[in-house]
C-alpha cells in the first residue's frame, strides 16, 4: 500500500471512530485542516521538479477527494444515528391509556356562599364585602362590647400591629355598611325624612382560635342585617324560615328560636332546626345566632334608636354547607384533598 492509500485508510479509520459530530470535526482538521496532513503534502508540490508535480499533484487529489468522501459519508452516517435517537426518545406509547384532564369545580363552601347569597338577594338584599383584618371598634366596641367585656374571652383571636385583630364575626359588617348606608342618606335623615330599609348580608372568612371537628381557626359567616322604622322580630322569623326552606328545598324540618345572649341585641335568640327525615333526622342543630339589634348598635350606626329598629343574624357557612351536603368533619372543607373536593363538581 503506497503512503497516499496508508493515508486514506488511517483518515477512514479515524473518522469511524468519531461518534459525535465535534469528534468528526476535529479528525477532519488533521487531515483537512490548515496544518492536516493532506494540506501539508500540498504545500510540498511546490518544492518538485515541474514534471514531477502533475503528477504527484493528482495523486493527492485523488487521496484528497477519497477523504472528502469519507467524511461525507461519516457526517451522514452520524446525523441519522442522530434523527433515529431522537425518534427513539419522542416516541408515543398509543398503547398507554390518556391522560385526563379534569374539569375544575368551584369549593363547596364557595357554593354554599353563592347558594346563600341568591337566595337572600331574592328577598331584597343587598350583598356586602368586608375587611378581614379589623379594627377593635368594628370587631367589639361598636357592637356593644366594649374591652372589659366578657363576651371577649369567647372571641380569642389574633392581633397585629396598631390595634388590629383578625375578625372574629361577620358582625362588624353590620356598623361598616349601615354607616356607608347612613351617610349616602344624611340630607334625607337630617330634614326629618325617612330612608330606604338597610338590608344586607355579608359573607366572608372569620377567625377564632378553635380547632376541632366542628370548629376550624378560619372558618365562614354570614351576617345579616335589616333595620327600618318598622322591622320586627317577626320579620326575623319569617326571613330566617324561608331562608332555611330554600336553602335546604324541603318544608319538612322544624325551627325554633331558643333565647340566648349576644351583646349587640336584645332580645337575642340562637336559631336551631331539626329535619323530619334523612339521616340527620330527629337531632337539634344551631345554624344561626340572632336578635333585634340593640338600641346601643343602632345609636353606632348613626341612627336614633327611638325610630330605627331591626334585626340581624349570623350564621356558619361552613355549617349550613356540612348539613346540606352530609360532611360530618369541617376539616375536610380546608385540608385541599381532591378525593373529597372533586365530589362536588
Ligand atoms: N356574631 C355572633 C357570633 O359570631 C353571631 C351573631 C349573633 C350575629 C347574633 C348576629 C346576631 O348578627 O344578631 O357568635
Amino acid at each position: 500500500m503506497n503512503e497516499l492509500d496508508q493515508l486514506v485508510a488511517e483518515a477512514r479509520s479515524e473518522f469511524g471512530q468519531a461518534h459525535a459530530p465535534a469528534e468528526l470535526e476535529n479528525a477532519k482538521a488533521r487531515y483537512l485542516g490548515k496544518a492536516g496532513r493532506l494540506t501539508e503534502l500540498l504545500k510540498g508540490l511546490a518544492q518538485l521538479p515541474p514534471e514531477d508535480k502533475k503528477l504527484r499533484g493528482a495523486a493527492i487529489n485523488v487521496a484528497k477527494q477519497q477523504v472528502e468522501a469519507a467524511l461525507n459519508e461519516r457526517r451522514q452516517a452520524l446525523a441519522e444515528a442522530e434523527l433515529e435517537q431522537q425518534l427513539k426518545a419522542e416516541s408515543l406509547d398509543v398503547s398507554l391509556p390518556g391522560r385526563k384532564r379534569g374539569v375544575a369545580g368551584l369549593h363547596p363552601v364557595t357554593r354554599t356562599m353563592e347558594r346563600i347569597e341568591s337566595i337572600f338577594a331574592s328577598m331584597g338584599f343587598e350583598v356586602a364585602d368586608g375587611p378581614e383584618i379589623e379594627a377593635d371598634w368594628f370587631n367589639f366596641t361598636a357592637l356593644n362590647t366594649p374591652a372589659d367585656h366578657p363576651a371577649r374571652s369567647m372571641h380569642d383571636t389574633f392581633y397585629v400591629e396598631g390595634g388590629h385583630l383578625l375578625r372574629t364575626h361577620t358582625s362588624p359588617m353590620q356598623i361598616r355598611h349601615a354607616v356607608q348606608h347612613v351617610k349616602r342618606y344624611r340630607e334625607r335623615l337630617d330634614a326629618g325624612q325617612s330612608m330606604p330599609d338597610i338590608r344586607v348580608i355579608a359573607p366572608g372568612r372569620t377567625y377564632r382560635v378553635d380547632s376541632d371537628a366542628t370548629h376550624s381557626p378560619m372558618f365562614h359567616q354570614v351576617e345579616g342585617l335589616w333595620v327600618g322604622e318598622n322591622v320586627s322580630f317577626k320579620d326575623l322569623k319569617s326571613v330566617y324560615v324561608s331562608f332555611l326552606r330554600e336553602f335546604f328545598e324541603t318544608d319538612d324540618m322544624q325551627i325554633r328560636f331558643r333565647p340566648s345572649y349576644f351583646p349587640f341585641t336584645e332580645p337575642s335568640a340562637e336559631i336551631d332546626m331539626m329535619f323530619n327525615s334523612g339521616p340527620l333526622k330527629g337531632r337539634w342543630l344551631e345554624v344561626s345566632g340572632s336578635g333585634q339589634v340593640h338600641p346601643q348598635v343602632v345609636r353606632n350606626m348613626g341612627l336614633d334608636p327611638e325610630r330605627y329598629i331591626g334585626f340581624a343574624f349570623g350564621s356558619g357557612i361552613d355549617r349550613l354547607a356540612m348539613l346540606r351536603y352530609g360532611v360530618n368533619d369541617l376539616r375536610l372543607f380546608f385540608d385541599g384533598d381532591l378525593r373529597f373536593l372533586s365530589q362536588f363538581k
